[in-house]
C-alpha cells in the first residue's frame, strides 16, 4: 500500500474514534466517502492510473475503504449506546418517591374518582364484617348469568334490546354481564361454604339516558352458611346503609318483592324527603338495593345442598348510592373525566376510608 494511502486510513481511523456523537460521525464519513469526499476522490482517479498498476491500486483502494467502513460502523454502535446512557440519565425519574399533599388547585393535585371511592367504602365496611372481595369476567357465559340464577329463558332481561350479547362461540352466545350476580355462582363453584363475599363490578345494559348507562357499576353481596335467616340479611343490611350514609338512625325498610335467584325477595328503601333530596328524614321512601334469600335451585345449580346451607344475596348500583351520598344529580358526568367535577367530587388519596372516623 502505498504511503498515500496508509496515511489516509490512519487520519481517517483516528478522526473516526474521535468522533464523539453520531454528527460528527456522519462528517467524518462525508469527508472522507461523500461525494467530494478525499477516498472517493482517488477511487475516481483510478481511471487515470496506468493499466498495469491499476489492479493493485484498485484492490488497495477498495481495502482502505472497507476498513474506514468497518470502523464507522463500529463507531456508531459506540456514539449511539453513549447517547442512549445519556438520554436515560437524564430522564430518569424516581417512581419509588411517596404521594405527597400538593396545594390545592395546582395541577399536580390527584383524586379518587367517586366510583373507586364508593367501591373502598364498601370494601371497608363489609371487610369489617368479615366479607372478602371476589370478581368475575364482563364477558359472561349465559349460563352464569341467567341459567344459573334460575333466570327462565323467556325473561326480557334476556332479550337482544336490553342486553349487550357477544357473536356466539359454540352455540350459546356469550352476554356482557347485566349485573354482578354471576359471580355469586362463580363463587359457589369454587369454594366451599361458608362463604361471604362482595363483588364491586362493571355492568351492562342496553340502555342510555340522563340516569341510565351503557356501562355502570353494582356491588353483589352473598353469605352462605348454616343456620342463616332473614334477621342476618336485615341486621347486616341495616348496619351498612347508616354507616356508609353516615346517619345513624337512617330509617330502613324491607318490601317483599320478587327476584328469580332469591326466596323469599325484598327491595330494601331508605327513609328520604322527596321535596329536598334529604336522606334520613322527610317521611318518603326510595328504593336503593334488591336483595333475598338465595333460592335452593341456586344453591343446587352450584353443588350445595340447601338443607345443610343457606344464605342471603345483595345487589345495588354504585352509581346510585354515591349520586345519594354526595348529592349528584346527573349520572352522565360520571364517565366523561371533567376535571372541574372530578375536583369537586373526587376524594382525597391520603384520606382513605377508615372505620374509625366513617367512611
Ligand atoms: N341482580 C339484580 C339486578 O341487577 C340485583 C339483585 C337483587 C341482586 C337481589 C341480588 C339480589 O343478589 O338478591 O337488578
Amino acid at each position: 500500500m502505498t504511503d498515500d494511502l496508509a496515511a489516509l486510513r490512519a487520519e481517517t481511523e483516528a478522526a473516526i474514534a474521535a468522533a464523539a456523537d453520531p454528527r460528527a460521525l456522519d462528517a467524518v464519513r462525508v469527508a472522507v466517502l461523500g461525494k467530494s469526499g478525499s477516498l472517493t476522490a482517488l477511487l475516481k482517479g483510478l481511471g487515470a492510473v496506468a493499466p498495469e498498476a491499476r489492479k493493485e491500486r484498485g484492490a488497495a483502494l477498495n481495502q482502505v475503504k472497507s476498513a474506514i467502513e468497518a470502523a464507522l460502523e463500529a463507531q456508531r454502535a459506540v456514539v449511539e449506546a453513549r447517547a442512549l446512557d445519556a438520554r436515560l440519565a437524564a430522564e430518569r425519574m424516581d417512581v419509588s418517591l411517596p404521594p405527597r399533599p400538593f396545594a390545592p388547585g395546582t395541577a399536580a393535585e390527584g383524586g379518587i374518582h367517586p366510583i373507586a371511592r364508593t367501591m373502598e367504602e364498601l370494601t371497608t365496611l363489609f371487610g369489617a364484617m368479615g366479607f372478602k372481595v371476589a370478581e368475575g369476567p364482563d364477558i359472561e357465559s349465559d349460563w352464569h348469568n341467567f341459567g344459573a340464577l334460575n333466570i327462565p329463558d323467556h325473561h326480557p332481561a334476556r332479550q337482544d334490546h336490553d342486553t349487550f350479547y357477544v357473536p356466539a362461540v359454540d352455540g350459546r352466545r356469550p352476554v356482557l354481564r347485566t349485573h354482578t350476580s354471576p359471580v355469586q355462582i362463580r363463587t359457589m363453584l369454587n369454594e366451599a361454604p361458608p362463604i361471604r363475599v362482595i363483588v364491586p363490578g362493571r355492568t351492562y345494559r342496553a340502555d342510555h339516558d340522563a340516569t341510565h348507562s351503557p356501562m355502570f357499576h353494582q356491588v353483589e353481596g352473598l353469605v352462605i352458611d348454616r343456620n342463616i335467616h332473614l334477621g342476618h340479611l336485615k341486621g347486616c343490611l341495616i348496619d351498612f346503609l347508616r354507616a356508609f350514609f353516615g346517619i345513624a338512625d337512617l330509617p330502613v325498610r324491607f318490601r317483599a318483592s320478587y327476584f328469580p335467584f332469591t326466596e323469599p325477595s325484598m327491595e330494601v328503601d331508605i327513609g328520604w324527603s322527596r321535596k329536598t333530596g334529604e336522606l334520613g328524614k322527610g317521611g318518603d321512601w326510595l328504593e336503593i338495593l334488591g336483595s333475598g334469600m338465595v333460592h335452593p335451585k341456586v344453591l343446587a345449580n352450584c353443588g350445595i345442598d340447601p338443607r345443610e346451607w343457606q344464605g342471603f344475596a345483595f345487589g345495588m348500583g354504585i352509581e346510585r348510592i354515591t349520586m345519594l351520598k354526595h348529592g349528584i344529580p346527573d349520572l352522565r358526568p360520571f364517565y366523561e373525566a371533567d376535571i372541574r367535577w372530578l375536583r369537586h367530587y373526587g376524594a382525597d388519596p391520603l384520606s382513605p376510608p377508615s372505620l374509625v372516623e366513617g367512611v
